[in-house]
């Protein structure tokens, strides 16, 4: 382990003059001289300046790109004009060798589909570094919200036998043996013998779970991996990402929209105040690349800019009934250039009106709620009009849906009409209906799609370069 990292040698001139002792990964050797070296604790490179007529020239020879090496020698101040200090190297010792002819991160501009077949790798590059450490410090950002508040942390199940938000989109988890599975009488796999004595899933949400708990402790959340086996091949769909979840008593829909407007403002604030070298490399590889697009498609902010408008101005609250007909009257809608057009109260909103919301009508984070019944989950709190329900959406700027949530039905007798309506076994939920039997409350919450947020945070357009080894339909490699 390095006792020094580069951020902290050019973070302050404390170590100007010292001698300090440093591992890491070459991203450049110029002249026989100059080697840029890169140990992950920031973007930067220190630059390590060798007299190469003193050293062995075996080991110059293995300095090249890739390959790591540990050096030792003294802080200085620099001559170049890119940099204030650098290392001046009096040894040098070669860690791992590396080929630079099949290196497969080579210092040039590499495709994202490219380095997505190398995501062993990718984090060696400039882009994937800054786009997981902005990463790493969002869940930090995350806990530290909570914490503040007084919410209590609870890890909610990963296998699960209740199928509660939709059936046939999970992953079963089993033991059976495929070719030879035990069936009972009927001819269907007797899943008695498997390995929980029942069918089980790996989990969609933890949801049902952090309601127990909230029920109990107030305010909690849970944070963790969520599984889905829907088939959508899209950049914003993972087959397994991780989704924040608050739950807290006593707290109704408006609650649950104002804690979530908080909640992402502050955690945008924590990156630009602590992450600004990451950002702002993310900024400039945006700007280059919009400069490639023709000027009327081009963003009206660059994403630092795109970060405090959402800190700074209040997030639109509609209702599904307004926002439904916005889109009926809508030029898209009327000229029929919708894939799904808007004719009926009760259409589900698709991503293509979603986006007509956020970015053509409002150009801003917009919160839609209550949304009609029947195209939300039963467990969400009925209005008095019969028809909608408390559950509430938030929709980002070339993301779409960022959260949904809902103030969940506390009252037991129309929370087991709905089960019995929709078609669940009431008896697989018994414990979630006991919730409701002793000591009942109002109480809400909503589900964040982590890596929905690092993609606005980052700007980056694919949802599988924002998690470190991404899982989608027909990709499980690494
Ligand atoms: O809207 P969803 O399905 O809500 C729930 O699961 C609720 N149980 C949450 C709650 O109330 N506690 O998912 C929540 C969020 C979405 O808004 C989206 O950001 C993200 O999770 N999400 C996905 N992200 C990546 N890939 C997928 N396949 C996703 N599906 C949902
Ligand atoms: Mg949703």
């Amino acid at each position: 382990m390095n006792e020094v990292s580069i951020n902290d040698i050019l973070d302050s001139d404390k170590f100007l003059n010292k001698e300090v002792t440093i591992s890491g990964w070459v991203k450049t050797f110029r002249a026989n001289r100059f080697i840029a070296l890169n140990d992950g604790s920031c973007l930067n490179n220190l630059q390590c300046v060798i007299d190469f007529e003193n050293i062995d020239q075996e080991i110059l020879k293995k300095i090249t790109t890739g390959a790591t090496i540990n050096v030792s020698g003294s802080i200085i101040s620099s001559q170049g004009s890119q940099q204030n200090i650098e290392l001046k190297v009096n040894q040098c010792i070669i860690l791992g060798e590396s080929d630079p002819e099949v290196y497969p991160i080579q210092p040039k501009k590499h495709s994202f589909e490219f380095l997505r077949q190398n995501a062993h790798l990718r984090t060696r590059t400039n882009t994937f570094s800054a786009v997981m450490r902005l990463r790493s410090n969002l869940s930090f950002a995350i806990h530290e919200y909570f914490k503040n508040k007084g919410f209590y942390y609870v890890h909610t199940p990963i296998i699960t036998a209740s199928d509660a938000e939709g059936a046939g989109e999970q992953f079963r988890v089993s033991t059976l043996d495929i070719n030879n599975a035990p069936t009972s009488e009927n001819g269907e796999v007797d899943f008695n013998k498997d390995f929980f004595g029942k069918e089980t899933n790996l989990t969609v949400s933890g949801q049902l779970e952090a309601e127990a708990y909230a029920m109990s402790m107030g305010k909690v959340y849970t944070f963790g991996p969520t599984f889905r086996a829907e088939n959508s091949n899209t950049s914003r769909h993972l087959s397994e990402f991780w989704m924040i979840e608050p739950e807290v008593a006593f707290m109704d829909i408006n609650g649950n929209m104002k804690l979530a407007e908080d909640f992402l403002k502050y955690v945008l604030s924590y990156v630009i105040k602590n992450n600004i070298d990451d950002l702002k490399f993310l900024e400039n590889r945006l700007l280059d690349e919009e400069k490639q697009k023709p000027q009327n498609e081009r963003n009206e902010l660059s994403l630092i800019e795109k970060l405090n408008f959402v800190i700074e101005n209040d997030f639109k609250i509609i209702t599904y009934s307004e926002a439904f007909e916005i889109l009926r009257n809508c030029k898209p809608n009327k000229k029929k250039k919708f894939k799904y057009l808007i004719n009926d109260w009760g259409a589900d909103l698709q991503s293509e009106h979603e986006r007509y919301l956020v970015e053509k009508e409002f150009k801003c984070p917009v919160i839609i709620y209550n949304y009609p019944a029947k195209i939300k989950s039963f467990y969400m709190r009925l209005n008095d009009d019969g028809k909608t329900v408390r559950a509430m959406d938030i929709l980002f700027p070339g993301i779409g849906e960022i959260v949904g949530g809902s103030q969940r039905e506390e009252r037991l007798d129309v929370l087991l009409e709905k089960i019995k309506e929709v078609g669940i076994d009431e008896k697989e939920l018994w414990w979630y209906t006991d919730l409701r039997k002793f000591g009942s409350a109002v109480h809400s919450g909503f589900g964040l799609g982590f890596e929905r947020l690092v993609m606005f945070v980052t700007g980056m357009s694919n949802i599988r370069d924002v998690i470190p080894f991404p899982r989608t339909p027909q990709n499980a490699e690494f």
